[in-house]
């Protein structure tokens, strides 16, 4: 069952009913200014730091479900019904609903008693506000009298605090309305030199800023007394809970439309120039009463829309394709590559699942988020691996996550996640092959974040590296530490208390446990530094690390080996995880995916088997689960992964992020039919049709789906921000359709499914449009390119020695 369809033209979802099993949600704002807003026009907004400077109120894991948003109400002052366009939060019968989630923006209507009406949300480019466009149409035949109605609520700014600290919050409350614009000015007589402000394009006929003023003793925002009344009070808050709601009234002829624009935004002034007249409480308004007025303007308000249109345009435009496969090409063309701008912007702070309060940015999650967005983002990519490094501690090891506001690693959770190193060089690697700017290399950064520790970032890759070289345990495979990428398997904590983390509380001395999977992921990033290494003419560094990967790859296939299939590690008694010797637990998908992705045993059938296994023991119609049997029961020795209950996370759930580890690897081994069937299974484009089943929104990645351990098997949960964003666009970009950017030029090496006849897709890279046409003329992989007619050597073409600006690529696949 559906509860929409794709419009790929315009690139939007358009959800056509209204009660979507979860609130479907799109994110506004890609700079500073930031929103998330539901199919019914649930949400809030924030300022840079969803915790720290929030603008409006939700209420996480509420009921009814996704309360608090950017509501709009209209009243008939003839009939004195009320209703939402966005169905939320009155849940009148509408006819026509609608919500177009596009990029940047979502526009909600409907059609009540003959009154059309929609919203559009956007943030302009630039500006740290959101402009919602009301457009009222009256369709009757006869003239109406609409009261219309917007209304926010204003979150005390510190999110945490505001949900907790309410013996204070009550009493702090305070607004200013001037010129009919309501400033939220909570804490700015202090220490605060920010307020928000909501405006409305037209003379109102009232407006409220106390909740209860507006919604009425005991009354929730379904049913606000003000509303229903038809006249809002003109309330001034002072403690309580602000909010701010306008009034306007229309008078509409047969066939009229009129349009309404309000505006809320967040406004810094200098420290110094706070009130206006100086010494006096009063804000100073003149520094925002420009921005103010320009977009309350409908032409301004439709030229920033159009701008933004461009913008994402521009970015999309990096890569696009033309497939037999519809679900591929909205996805790479559409929505994932968005997914992944969103994922960057947001790291795993603001969603309907990540409460915005919760944790930082992640060393490993934001390192491997580039491999997604790096071609559309370089300039932000390259501040982002800087920030990144910043953090890395002088032993090389990092801050498992660090604050964006501060740029500081977060000291509650520490270190001593023994892969975290290794992202940072697949992240710095992936930003060299795409920009080819070498300079990064040489930037000077610091070591958690001291002034006087600066090094080349080269540097900070070779201790990263080198890390891992000496912490090895007793097989020579790499110590875990707290965890590996899978942060749920925590080898030296032995927990038994409620509540502890199963991360940070560390009990064991940590020198038996180890990882087969960082030993992969250690093959992988030591040839990715040796590529690198050869590149700057350290032809005898490169070896080195050549002959560590080599040293490694044996102790893989010597320890690292059960007979089917890679292990995953060993506990801190030195026995095997991942194993047939195991009673649950006996194969996981993280070695199996990665040690092959990395190349290990792709000569002698080690790889090939591995993947046998992976789709023997772990495939299933929904995609691959993270691990067979599942825990039934809680293991002291192997910590959080066995705290979910089986086919939840990481407990045999499908854990999205790393089916495309298994994608990538049967593309190494040629497999393009094996590697595009496990694409589709979580493709969310591909499972719209069952999205009663699949529940989340059908246009972005969940985290997990649930595993076949588990009675909800094929539900997804978390969606929006996961690694699955990143490592999903890379796998199909560059490792089916294999147009993949090297440090060499792009190469063009499709893996795909041998049923297509082809393909074309356009690239833009280092400045150059490379237009490609894919043709199938037989059954294998083996690639033959001529460039703008001429046939090549090898399938990696050079950016153009004599500066053109457009090359043609064809390919004939045989
Ligand atoms: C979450 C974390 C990520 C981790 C994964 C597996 O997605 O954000 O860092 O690798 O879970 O535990
Ligand atoms: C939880 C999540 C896991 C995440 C970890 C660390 O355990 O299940 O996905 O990686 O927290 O934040």
């Amino acid at each position: 069952m559906k509860f929409g369809h794709f419009d790929d033209l315009n690139r939007e979802y358009v959800i056509t009913q209204p009660d979507t099993p979860l609130p479907w949600i799109n994110y506004l704002g890609c700079q500073a200014y930031f929103g998330i807003i539901s199919n019914t026009a649930g949400g809030y907004s924030f300022y840079r730091d969803a915790r720290l400077r929030r603008l409006t109120r939700y209420r996480y894991n509420n009921v009814p479900l996704d309360f608090g948003g950017r509501y709009v109400y209209l009243r008939d002052d003839e009939s004195r019904e009320f209703w939402s366009p966005s169905w939320q939060p009155t849940r009148t019968d509408l006819k026509d609903y609608s919500c177009r989630h596009g990029m940047g923006y979502t526009v909600i209507g409907s059609t009540r008693g003959g009154i059309e009406a929609h919203t559009r949300y956007f943030v302009p480019l630039d500006e740290n506000l959101e402009i919602w466009q009301l457009t009222v149409t009256n369709t009757r035949a006869t003239k109406a009298s609409i009261s219309a109605f917007a209304s926010i609520e204003f979150c005390l700014w510190d999110a945490q605090d505001d949900t907790t600290n309410f013996q204070r919050n009550f009493s702090i409350g305070q607004v200013e309305v001037e010129d009919g614009v309501i400033y939220h000015k909570t804490e700015y007589r202090e220490r605060r030199n920010h307020f928000a402000y909501f405006a409305c394009s037209e003379k109102g006929a009232g407006f409220d800023t106390q909740r209860e003023a507006f919604l009425g003793r005991y009354r929730g925002w379904d049913s606000p007394a003000a509303v229903e009344a038809g006249q809002l009070t003109n309330s001034i808050a002072h403690g309580w809970s602000p909010i701010g709601a306008h009034q306007v009234k229309l008078d509409l002829a047969p066939g009229e439309t009129k349009q309404i624009v309000f505006v809320l935004g967040y406004h810094e002034n200098p420290v110094a120039e706070k009130f206006d007249p100086p010494g006096s409480q009063i804000i100073n308004k003149k520094t925002v009463k420009p921005t103010i007025a320009k977009y309350l303007d409908p032409k301004k308000a439709d030229a920033a829309f159009e701008q933004l249109r461009q913008y994402w345009a521009g970015l999309l435009d990096i890569f696009q394709v033309n497939t037999p496969d519809i679900h591929t090409n909205r996805m790479v063309n559409i929505w994932n590559a968005y997914q992944c701008m969103a994922t960057f912007n947001m790291s795993r702070s603001a969603s309907f699942f990540e409460s915005g309060i919760g944790r930082g940015l992640g060393f490993r999650d934001s390192n491997q988020d580039l491999l997604g967005f790096v071609h559309m983002a370089p300039i932000r990519a390259r501040e982002r691996i800087i920030d990144l490094a910043a953090t890395q501690l002088p032993t090389g090891g990092a801050y498992h996550q660090y604050q964006p506001l501060t740029k500081r690693g977060n000291n509650d959770v520490g270190s001593g996640f023994n892969d975290d190193p290794h992202w940072l060089i697949i992240g710095v690697a992936a930003y060299l092959k795409e920009t080819g700017d070498w300079s990064i290399l040489d930037e000077k950064v610091p070591y958690d974040n001291e002034p006087g520790s600066e090094t080349p970032l080269y540097e900070h890759l070779q201790r990263s590296f080198h890390y891992t070289l000496e912490r090895l345990g007793p097989h020579g495979l790499p110590l875990i530490g707290r965890a590996d990428w899978n942060d749920c398997l925590n080898l030296n904590c032995f927990s038994d208390t409620p509540g502890q983390s199963f991360q940070t509380t560390t009990n064991k001395d940590g020198k038996v446990a180890e990882s087969v999977f960082i030993a992969g992921l250690f093959v992988h990033a030591g040839q990715e530094l040796a590529a690198i290494a050869r590149h700057r003419g350290q032809d005898a560094e490169a070896a080195k690390y050549l002959a560590e990967v080599k040293k490694m790859d044996q102790v893989v296939r010597k320890h690292g080996w059960d007979g089917e299939w890679f292990l995953r590690a060993y506990d801190d008694f030195g026995a095997k995880i991942g194993s047939k010797e195991c009673e649950e637990g006996k194969i996981f998908i993280e070695t199996n995916g990665y040690c092959v992705l990395a190349g290990i045993g792709l000569e002698d059938g080690l790889a090939a088997k591995a993947l046998e296994s992976t789709r023997k023991h772990l495939a299933t119609k929904h995609g691959i689960v993270l691990q067979q049997p599942a825990y039934s029961r809680y293991y002291l020795n192997l910590g959080e992964i066995s705290s979910y209950p089986p086919g939840y996370k990481e407990n045999a759930g499908i854990f999205c992020h790393n089916n495309p580890w298994v994608i990538i690897a049967e593309t190494r081994l040629g497999h393009g039919d094996e590697a595009h069937d496990y694409y589709s299974r979580i493709n969310p484009s591909a499972r719209e049709e069952i999205s009663d089943l699949h529940r989340c929104e059908p246009y972005v990645y969940a985290q997990m789906i649930a595993g076949k351990d588990a009675p909800t098997f094929g539900e997804a949960k978390n969606s929006w921000l996961t690694g699955t964003a990143a490592w999903n666009y890379y796998a199909i970009v560059q490792w089916i359709l294999g147009v993949r950017a090297t440090l060499d030029g792009l190469e063009i090496a499709p893996v795909i499914p041998r049923n297509w006849p082809g393909f074309t897709a356009t690239r833009i890279f280092r400045g150059v449009t490379y237009k490609i046409t894919i043709e199938r003329k037989g059954d294998g992989n083996s690639i033959t390119l001529t460039v703008d007619g001429a046939p090549i050597k090898g399938n990696i073409v050079p950016p153009p020695a004599d500066g053109r600006k457009t090359v043609s690529i064809k390919g004939i696949l045989s």
